[in-house]
């Protein structure tokens, strides 16, 4: 691995985080990703679902077909019934009754299933069992302690110092993409140029491959494969201070006989994998909708700059203002009736939490970004069995983010002489920019 000889992290390992590799350009653009998935990237398709849940809380259709979005060929699976849920109600329904409106309907996408088995796709006693495995490195007292001491405050204090002393700057790009792609692959022990490389051939190797002349998919994950398997067997012989390393010392009770056993290979595969997925873009698109939230409420900005315990709130509202993926789909598997509709066993769902998110039963005047609104819960993380594992990891990145921001730019302030961000994307939401004047 490309790591510092010195100390295997620090300069070395942070400086291709700092490198113009043109690899971040293709990988972190919300419009280009939009145009690969058919969506238009003109529009923000937020009160298009909202005007559907004001229409009745379940519709029939895919959330696609209803916001008149081309499907994309197969990237769900068999043709099914389809039908989207969009009040809050339904979509706490569809969450919470995991049996029912069950996470294997995953395992018929094509692109979910390059991944491997993960807890993603799995239900009940054997979903809780290997997620109870790694929950504590994920839980708040190991974030404090160990993510954030060990990459999240050194990645955000080498982004932010590199911009000192510029007069302006695309967070979405210099801050936004860079910082939880560090983190989340730095804990599997990569460093160097390997930070990027990995991302690279995972998406290719995944979601990517069916774009791909088989033979180059197949290389990809080949590489994803090997460097994994290097990782192990390094950590294996010499533990070293990562989530691989705390994976192998993960125990499960084993499903046959009861009894305590180590994560197998494949299931610490499947959790360095979803990890990358799930946190790296995700977290970057999110981070960049909390800035600009914050940069086009002035007011909020300034009050956080005075009380630093409100930025907790202000990323919090960010997830139920715009989170960045606004659905996740569910196959049922019973017949079942929610909100006075009837959903037939082998439909496949999809929970439109993001207007779950603006329904007027449970927020006040939910379209508004307000960080000083009464706290209840929102699903911008998701609900029930399969809320996110990675929560507190990604809250303490933009909490840090955003207090280095603070810190080091207390009056930054959006660029004028920049496009103006505009909020675009699907199913995966982001800002197309955002670009401020730093002092
Ligand atoms: C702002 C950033 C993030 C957002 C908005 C987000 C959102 C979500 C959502 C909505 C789910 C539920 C999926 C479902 O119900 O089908 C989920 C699951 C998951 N997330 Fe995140 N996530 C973020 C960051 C992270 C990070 C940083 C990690 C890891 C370090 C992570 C790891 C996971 C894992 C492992 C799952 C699967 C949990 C399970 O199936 O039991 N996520 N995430």
């Amino acid at each position: 691995m490309a790591t510092c000889p010195m100390t295997g992290k620090g300069s070395n390992a942070l400086s291709s985080l700092m490198s113009d590799n043109p690899r971040y350009a293709e990988m972190f653009d919300v419009g280009s990703q939009s145009a690969n998935v058919g969506v238009d990237g003109d529009r923000d398709y937020t009160d298009a679902m909202n005007a559907l849940r004001d229409a009745a809380p379940v519709h029939k259709g895919s959330l696609r077909a209803l916001l008149g979005v081309p499907e994309l060929s197969h990237s769900m699976g068999p043709p099914r019934e389809e039908m989207t849920f969009f009040s809050y109600r339904a979509c706490e329904i569809g969450f919470r009754d995991n049996l029912i409106f069950s996470s294997e309907g995953y395992n018929e996408s094509p692109g979910v299933k390059t991944i491997g088995p993960t807890i993603l796709s799995m239900v009940g006693k054997p979903h809780k069992r290997l997620r109870s495995a790694a929950q504590s490195l994920f839980k708040r007292p190991k974030v404090i302690d160990w993510w954030n001491k060990r990459w999240i405050e050194e990645t955000v204090d080498a982004l932010l110092d590199r911009l000192v002393g510029q007069q302006t700057a695309d967070l979405n790009f210099e801050l936004c993409a860079r910082l939880p792609m560090a983190t989340v692959t730095r804990a599997i022990g990569l460093e160097g140029e390997d930070v990027i490389e990995f991302r690279y051939q995972l998406e290719r190797a995944t979601f990517g491959a069916a774009k791909l002349p088989p033979e180059e998919a197949a290389a990809s994950r080949a590489w994803i494969d090997g460097t994994l398997r290097g990782l192990i067997t390094e950590n294996t012989r010499d533990p070293g201070d990562n989530l691989i390393t705390g994976l192998l010392a993960a125990e499960i009770i084993d499903e046959e006989d009861g009894i305590k056993r180590r994560l197998t290979e494949d299931e610490i595969f499947g959790y360095c994998k979803l990890a990358i997925f799930a946190g790296g873009g995700t977290t970057w698109r999110q981070l960049g909708i909390a800035i600009d939230a914050l940069m086009t409420h002035r007011h909020f900005w300034e009050a956080c700059r005075d009380d630093r315990s409100l930025v907790d709130a202000a990323v919090e509202e960010s997830l139920r203002w715009r989170c960045t993926d606004p659905m996740m789909p569910r196959l049922c598997v019973e017949d079942s009736v929610v909100e006075g509709v009837e959903v037939p066993a082998g439909t496949r769902v999809f929970l439109c939490f993001g207007a779950a998110n603006h329904d007027p039963a449970i927020f006040e005047r939910p379209t508004e970004y307000d960080i000083f609104r009464r706290k209840q819960a929102n699903m911008g993380f998701g609900f029930g069995p399969h809320r996110c594992l990675g929560i507190e990891v990604a809250r303490q990145e933009m909490i840090v983010a955003i207090n280095g921001l603070l810190d080091r730019f207390p009056n930054m302030a959006l660029d004028p002489s920049k496009p103006k961000p505009e909020y675009r994307g699907l199913e995966h939401r982001g800002m197309t920019g955002v670009g401020v004047k730093l002092q």
